[in-house]
């Protein structure tokens, strides 16, 4: 008889700290992808309010910030029955886990972190311990759930590979316990560019209010915001090197509405930036109606989101809760 083994589906993790409203970047290079995987992952999202902590938020805002992030991860889509979607404050297991793994992390690899090095420059009097300890909450967020896939944009690629040396470590010493996790590399739009500065990433923490798109503005300050994009002076909507800002247009344009760069050549062609820019707006328009639909909806309607966390944190619990008590016994803690 032919043996036959069950398959299990490959397991995709990702946090998202709840600091500001993501931007389109976040959502074509990321958030969009989220809801198509869930036929072939079993996915588990989270918002990462533990993290934020690190850098002092105002408590009602974060409180505030949290649960629309929470609403927006379901309003792009992602469906509380298919996945697992969570506070990470409401699964305990994190912090416990974190804290085991602090002392299988060196100082010297976390000082290493380049997030952590520009972070402290920036905020030279208030480097929290929190801050240092930030990449190992994040493996802890990681490794709890066994994840094989973790997408990650390249700021917290550096994160991950300490992931996988803590997890490397523990295996070595105590015997296999995690899975290694490797980034997950989506489609491809994943970078998507600032319209005031086309040569750095749009960022939500970006002071400029014209560079980036939040998932929430409305229609008419997303025209505006396109209009005044930083493009060149050329007047051809063409693809090339050194045309950044409509390298990046282009870019949002073939992802909303599908086109390749070529068909996007071809309808532009003979017209100038004044029309395209239009044109880019209208499709992130459409592109965000449904998200900002949903999103209506879903933020007033607390009850329906409250019983979806509790779901989401009774099912990561249960899950993370298998890894931890692995954990507890390998390193010598005595359970009765
Ligand atoms: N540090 C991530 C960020 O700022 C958020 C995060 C926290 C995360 N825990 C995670 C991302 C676990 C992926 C996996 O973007």
């Amino acid at each position: 008889m032919e043996n036959t083994p069950v398959e299990r589906k490959k397991r995709v993790l990702s946090l998202i700290q709840p600091t500001a409203v993501p931007t389109l970047g976040n959502y074509l290079g990321a958030l969009k992808n989220w809801k198509n995987m869930s036929e072939d992952y079993d996915c588990i999202y989270g918002v990462a309010d533990l993290h934020a902590l690190t850098i002092h938020p105002d408590p009602a805002s974060l409180r505030k910030q949290s649960l629309e992030m929470f609403a927006l991860m379901l309003s792009v889509g992602l469906d509380p029955e298919k996945n697992i979607v969570f506070f990470q404050s409401h699964v305990h297991t994190h912090s416990e886990l974190a804290w085991i793994l602090n002392c299988y992390t060196q100082f010297g690899e976390a000082s290493r972190m380049t997030q952590f090095k520009e972070k402290s420059a920036k905020h030279a009097g208030n480097i929290t311990v929190g801050l240092f300890d930030y990449p190992v909450l994040m493996a802890a967020d990681i490794l709890i759930y066994q994840a094989d896939f973790v997408p990650v944009g390249a700021d917290q690629k550096q994160h991950l590979e300490l992931a996988r040396d803590i997890a490397d470590r523990f295996n070595t010493m105590r015997g296999n316990t995690f899975v290694l996790p490797e980034p997950f590399i989506g489609k491809v739009g994943a970078k998507i560019s600032s319209l005031q500065d086309p040569t750095q990433k749009m960022s939500k923490s970006d002071p400029n209010p014209k560079a980036s798109i939040s998932l929430l503005d409305p229609p008419e300050v997303i025209l505006k915001k396109f209009k005044s994009a930083v493009t060149d002076s050329e007047a051809v909507v063409r693809y090339a090197d050194g045309k950044d800002g409509i390298n990046n247009l282009m870019a949002i344009y073939s992802c909303c509405t599908g086109k390749s760069f070529e068909e996007i050549e071809n309808e532009f062609a003979g017209k100038g930036y004044g029309d395209f820019k239009v044109a880019v707006a209208e499709s992130v328009i459409e592109e965000l109606r449904p998200v900002q639909d949903n999103f209506k909806r879903l933020i007033a309607d607390k009850a329906y989101l409250n019983e979806v966390a509790k779901n989401g944190a009774q099912a990561a619990t249960r899950i993370s809760q298998r890894t931890l008590a692995k954990v507890q016994k390998k390193v010598g803690l005595y359970m009765p």
